[in-house]
């Protein structure tokens, strides 16, 4: 079959445009965390007629999927590196989902990790808001307190109405049994099912977070490579409405330095290098490298910004030749 493989939402378009991928516009499915792809099969093999995504943060769960893919002729599948806030308020737009599917989410019992749970508020708001009126939203899991909690929040989204009389089920008729599924059941764990359906209430405010320009400072400064490596220190910001940034150790070579950068936003975490490069007449450019395919996000400029602030600090007549920050668009 002839179809990118390895795809990965740092290097898709935002919002995905679609057509490429599958050479054909259809009604798209998505699965979130697909583990060995059974289901997702199952969706493929289900509904011919719309375009199957399935989004995976685990390498080997990818490799292994995007070969069943290739192996059985799955043309209307795609596998994507992705992790699910990214993916959902990155690749699509709002209504552009016939059906979500999360199967046995990780459980993230501790209060601590809490936040990692697929099923909060947060991201079931951005599920609701890319989900298309009459698009259906299925969970199943096999952990009581879970489903439990996302009762919960079901029954607090006023955006999605209850396919079931209870609020789970026992079972749901047409569904295949997943791997993980599987061993649930042979452990003796009970599972349990829910169906939704998107209604026409409004839906909850969720942003298409769009690609930005590159960021990039030049200026004019009398410091020295070696000296702005020595006295570099590890430095992290205080988060604030979810954002951090973490400069983490700076290299060095003959003309270029590389800070190693570590951006948490709410729906998008990367690790990258800033490239700080000396040029002819005390002239210095601070760019992103493109080491690991970063993506320039809000984030990313605020990095730029915060080390760009402290390498004009270093020198009191330093002065700025090129500015291209997000803040000064
Ligand atoms: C318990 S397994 C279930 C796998 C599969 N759905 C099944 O039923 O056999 C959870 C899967 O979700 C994936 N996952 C966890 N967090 C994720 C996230 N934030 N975005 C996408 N996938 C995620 C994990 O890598 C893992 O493969």
């Amino acid at each position: 079959m002839n179809f990118p493989q390895k795809l990965n939402v740092l290097e898709l378009s935002w919002p995905t445009d679609w057509l490429p991928i599958f050479g054909r516009e259809r009604p798209l499915i998505l699965e979130i965390g697909f583990g060995r792809g059974a289901f997702l099969r199952h969706l493929a093999q289900t509904y011919p007629e719309h375009n199957v995504i399935g989004i995976e943060i685990s390498n080997r769960c990818l490799t292994h999927v995007e070969s069943m893919i290739a192996r059985e002729g799955l043309t209307n599948a795609r596998a994507i590196y992705a992790m699910a806030e990214t993916a959902l308020h990155h690749m699509f737009t709002p209504a552009s989902l016939a059906q979500v599917y999360v199967n046995f989410p990780d459980p993230w019992f501790r209060t601590k990790h809490s936040h990692r749970r697929l099923m909060q508020r947060d991201t079931l708001d951005v599920i609701v808001n890319r989900l298309q009126p009459g698009g259906s939203f299925y969970l199943a899991t096999d952990i009581l307190e879970y489903a439990e909690m996302s009762h919960e929040l079901l029954a607090e989204t006023p955006g999605l109405d209850n396919q079931l009389a209870t609020p789970w089920a026992g079972e749901l008729p047409g569904r295949i049994v997943t791997k993980y599924e599987s061993k649930a059941r042979r452990e003796g764990r009970d599972c349990y099912y829910f169906a939704y359906r998107r209604n026409q209430q409004t839906p909850p405010p969720a942003a298409v977070i769009q690609e930005l320009p590159m960021p990039h400072l030049v200026f004019q400064s009398s410091i020295a490579l070696d000296d702005v490596a020595a006295r570099f220190e590890p430095y992290q910001t205080q988060p604030v409405e979810g954002t951090y940034v973490h400069f983490m150790r700076v290299w060095h070579s003959e003309h270029h330095l590389l800070f190693e950068t570590h951006v948490k936003e709410p729906t998008i975490e990367q690790r990258f290098a800033l490239t700080l490069s000396a040029r002819a007449d005390s002239q210095f450019t601070l760019q992103l490298s493109t080491l690991g395919h970063p993506r320039p996000t809000e984030g990313i400029h605020m990095a730029v910004k915060l080390l760009g602030d402290w390498l004009l600090a270093l020198d009191p007549d330093a002065r700025v030749v090129i500015r291209k920050l997000q803040e000064d668009a």
